[in-house]
């Protein structure tokens, strides 16, 4: 049994990229590993500074890990900010830090070099932030899209800094577990899914947002009778991840032929969309009714990570001289 971690930001709508590229690998793991999930709700606080709109999205984010099948007796969901210690360790993290390693990150090189609006410190050491959340947690694997690749090699720069300054195994590095066949899940516009590039297909919007998403999908101009290339085709890629192997089979025959138009395949996605998803449309709109279910999850599950939080703060005191 391997320890697993990993952690989403309540800062919007979740959407299929979250989906397959992390929380559908969170909820197969529950079974077999010992699993801990949370809401980065302290790093969602870098875009979303609006007070109920972040309590919002994190009831909703964890109904959708509900309905999406979290089972909250086998994996402990909890809300970062319900747990001190994370941001107590990123301080210590800052301390062993050098700039150089925050300068490199690719989302405050954007935020730099795309001259956001406001560039934040809260930005530039949401990398230590993160480190924290990892590394209290002594995980084995930290499931996530490639988008996150850096911050877990950087979480493993900062453990091996922290081992070597004070002459003592406190943290053990963990290994990012990337999926490779959907490290990167494409957006309706063939650019990566994002909330931020406004290209997301919502698991749980309503049905003319998500009928709106799927037939705007960017294709090329080919006409009903042309053939089609499936591999460069948004539509179709998609439409892999939803689908068996047969059926993946029978749509690229349909491409290849020709006679077969993009509008054709996009009801064809959308018809697969909610036989995947249909079932936990379902279930969340029933969890949504008893709210109070909801928090109490998150509060017993914010009191079990505490417990581990705790037992590596204790050990980072220790070797920190910071224990009276
Ligand atoms: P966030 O909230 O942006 O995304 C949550 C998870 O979804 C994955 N993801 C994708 N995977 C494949 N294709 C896509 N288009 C796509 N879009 C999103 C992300 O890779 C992620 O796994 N910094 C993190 C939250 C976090 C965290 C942590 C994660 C804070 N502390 C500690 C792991 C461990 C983030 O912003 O993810």
């Amino acid at each position: 049994m391997s320890r697993i971690l990993s952690g989403i930001q309540p800062s919007g709508k979740i959407h299929i990229g979250n989906y397959f590229g992390a929380i559908r690998q969170h909820i197969e793991l529950q079974s077999k590993h010992e699993c801990f999930y949370f809401l980065a709700n302290l790093h969602a606080l870098t875009t979303t500074r609006d007070k109920e709109l972040l309590e919002q999205y994190s009831v909703d984010l964890t109904l959708d890990y509900l309905a999406l099948g979290l089972d909250p007796n086998k994996a402990t969901l909890f809300v970062q900010s319900e747990i001190p210690e994370h941001t107590e360790l990123a301080w210590i993290f800052a301390t062993i830090c050098s700039p150089g390693l925050l300068d490199r990150a690719h989302a405050w090189k954007d935020a730099v070099t795309k001259k956001k609006k406001d560039p934040t410190v809260g930005l530039y050491t949401y990398p230590l932030l993160m480190a924290a959340d990892i590394l209290l947690y002594e995980p084995d694997l930290v499931p996530v899209g490639q988008d996150q690749k850096q911050h877990i090699e950087i979480a493993r720069d900062l453990a091996q800094k922290f081992n070597d300054t004070y002459k003592l195994e406190v943290f053990k590095l963990p290994e990012p577990m990337i999926k490779e066949e959907v490290a990167i899940i494409p957006g309706t516009d063939g650019q990566k899914m994002s909330k931020s590039y406004n290209n997301t297909i919502e698991i749980f919007a309503d049905e003319a947002k998500v009928k709106k998403s799927i037939m705007g999908i960017v294709t090329d101009s080919k006409g009903v009778e042309d053939k089609k290339d499936p591999k460069s085709c948004n539509v179709f890629q998609l439409y892999q991840l939803f689908a068996t192997a047969t059926e993946t089979e029978n749509l690229r025959d349909k491409y290849l032929a020709g006679g077969f138009g993009y509008g054709d395949a996009k009801k064809t996605l959308l018809e697969k969309f909610y036989q995947y998803f249909g079932e936990s449309r379902e279930k969340r709109v029933a969890l949504k009714s008893d709210l109070d279910y909801v928090r109490e999850v998150l509060k017993n599950g914010s009191v079990k990570a505490q417990e581990q939080a705790k037992l590596v703060m204790h050990k980072v005191k220790a070797a920190t001289g910071l224990k009276f």
